[in-house]
């Protein structure tokens, strides 16, 4: 048995405000859709805590941020003692939860010559990270987000309320389990619906 209490604490003490509070929606999310999918509660809990502890490297970038993470996990993990099988599992959660191949992805990728080639969430507990992480993305949370981060980073108001609805769309027709559709499906209708209000004034 991992102690998820220090998992939780790693977390918070390395991550910035704004990536715990999506880390902790991520974590509520991806438990809920664990209960309906039938997988492992505590892989799939110990992958949402670090599932973007990579951020907290100072060499993250947009693109990395993945790989960075996966060690720092591999490290903690084998601090902690955690099982082998479980540790390999938790990782290729981390390696697998980049996407969609939305514009965002796209132009980052392109200015350093890649297209979107990130591994695919291939189990079950991969493909509920990767939902949980998904629907977070179109919340209000992840929206408003979205917004502030395009914003910070220099792009001009309408182009970043325009590249969060692509983000948020491409987030959504990605989805990989039926209870991450089920779930997102009434966060998805108000995200349509505040992009639908803010074009329509
Ligand atoms: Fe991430
Ligand atoms: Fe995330």
């Amino acid at each position: 048995m991992i102690d998820i209490k220090q998992i939780k604490e790693f977390a918070r003490k390395n991550l910035d405000e704004l990536n715990y509070m999506h880390t902790k929606n991520v974590v509520k999310i991806a438990l809920a859709l664990a209960e309906k999918e039938g997988a492992d509660k505590e892989v799939v809990e110990i992958a949402a805590w670090l599932h973007d502890i990579g951020k907290s490297d100072k060499n993250s970038t947009p693109i990395n941020h993945h790989s960075l993470g996966v060690k720092i996990a591999e490290d903690l993990l084998n601090k902690l003692q955690a099982d082998t099988q479980k540790t390999k599992e938790i990782c290729h959660i981390i390696e697998a939860h980049m996407g969609p191949p939305c514009k965002f992805w796209l132009s980052e990728l392109k200015k350093v010559g890649r297209t979107f080639d990130f591994p695919r969430p291939n189990a079950k507990e991969a493909k509920i990270i990767y939902d949980a992480d998904m629907i977070d993305l179109f919340s209000p949370f992840g929206i408003a987000k979205l917004i502030y981060l395009r914003t910070k980073s220099g792009k001009d108001f309408l182009d970043s309320i325009e590249g969060a609805k692509d983000s948020a769309f491409a987030a959504y027709n990605d989805l990989q389990t039926r209870s991450g559709r089920e779930f997102g499906e009434k966060y998805f209708k108000a995200a349509e619906e505040f992009f639908e209000k803010i074009e329509g004034t």
